[in-house]
């Protein structure tokens, strides 16, 4: 057959290490997932009593423009429901915006190492990639807009960045948005927005109004808890909207991910309390860090990424045998890091002893 010559050169996305094939490998009984920054309270109880008591017919297909999600969440962020577009993840809308806007004769610009899905689509698309090194962790968005050309059509700006989880403030981000040219659209991934405490952190949902040529993507897979339902959303005008809607399967969203998407928003108290509990557990990894003296990126997110200045496929494997799933470094783009999801305070005990253990024997 004759295949897409880029899609020879690309691997799947590599999940982090799934729960039950651990426990097989290493005959463990417990086992602490802390590799995808998933949100380790669990969704609200809103959200399972959402899908134990709705009757939705799983022999009917899903609402496909997600009607009382998109009027939920249109009210919820003060906008117009023309102003957003639903997916199957915020990884959907990746792959919508990339499919739409990027081909063998348009050039994109991303940050590296950011988020994989960004290339990985850019790839398939057969467009020219610029990656520009992050500087101290953190995007340099004077490269990204000298790195513009004639056939620049996206931008992606991770912000808050995986994996490092810095963020970029408001007086930076403003004067990049007003260089780059309107032809050409920025995608500003806020997967990690709720977590988000920094005081010069920008409103971004207000920039799409001023920046015509910005879209913002968020999602419920993160603090709402709800990565196995895959719902996200994107906002920017209507005109951006409206061309990317035929790019748009269908169904993208599910009927399930749907309702509790609804029941996620109307429990704000649950993601005050996730984002409190997660700021006192990211102390404790700072703790750790300075005690043993490891250098680390403060975080604006769930995670966090240390360096060991050894191996980073090191420490997972010790981690691994004990019983917790990080993600190695290796295969993030910081060959002597590892990126730990922040779990509940005894979930980062636990993996914080792993760690000082494997210090002491190393
Ligand atoms: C920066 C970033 N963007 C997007 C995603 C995709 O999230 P989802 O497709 O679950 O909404 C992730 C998931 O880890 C992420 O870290």
């Amino acid at each position: 057959m004759r295949w897409k010559e880029q899609l020879l050169r690309l691997t799947p996305y590599q999940p982090g290490r799934s729960i039950d094939a651990v426990k097989k490998q290493f005959n463990l009984e417990k086992i602490v997932k802390l590799a995808s920054n998933e949100n380790p309270f669990g969704c609200s109880t809103g959200v399972i009593t959402a899908l134990q008591t709705n009757p939705s017919s799983l022999a009917i297909y899903p609402d496909g423009y997600a009607t009382h999600l998109r009027e939920k969440l249109a009210g919820f962020l003060g906008i117009n429901e023309e102003e957003l577009i639903l997916g199957n993840g915020s990884d959907n809308l990746i792959q919508i915006i990339s499919r739409s806007l990027l081909h063998p004769n348009a050039s994109t610009i991303m940050a590296t190492p950011s988020f994989s899905q960004y290339k990985h689509n850019a790839i398939i698309e057969g467009a020219v990639i610029k990656e520009l090194a992050l500087i101290n962790g953190e995007h340099d968005l004077d490269e990204m807009l000298a790195a513009i050309d004639e056939q620049t059509n996206v931008i992606w700006v991770c912000s808050p960045n995986n994996p490092t989880g810095t963020y970029i403030p408001e007086n930076k981000l403003i004067p990049f948005l007003e260089k780059v040219p309107p032809h050409i659209l920025v995608v500003l991934d806020e997967a990690y927005y709720e977590y988000v405490v920094a005081e010069d952190y920008y409103d971004s949902i207000n920039l799409t109004r001023k920046y015509e040529n910005l879209i913002v993507l968020r999602t419920f897979s993160k603090i709402y808890g709800m990565a196995g339902l895959r719902v996200g959303y994107g906002v920017a005008n209507r005109t951006i909207i409206k061309a990317l809607e035929p790019a748009r399967e269908p169904f993208n969203v599910n009927s399930l991910g749907q309702l509790a998407a609804i029941a996620a928003i109307n429990d704000q108290e649950f993601v005050e309390v996730c984002k409190e509990k997660n700021r006192q557990g990211l102390t404790q990894f700072y703790d750790f860090c300075e005690q043993n003296q490891l250098d680390y990126y403060p975080s604006q997110t769930n995670f966090i990424l240390i360096d060991f200045k050894i191996d980073g496929d090191k420490v997972f494997q010790y981690l691994l045998e004990k019983g917790f799933i990080v993600r190695s470094g290796k295969a993030l783009g910081f060959p002597t890091a590892v990126r730990v999801t922040v779990g509940s305070f005894e979930e980062n005990v636990g993996v914080l002893q792993a760690l000082s253990d494997f210090l002491k024997e190393n």
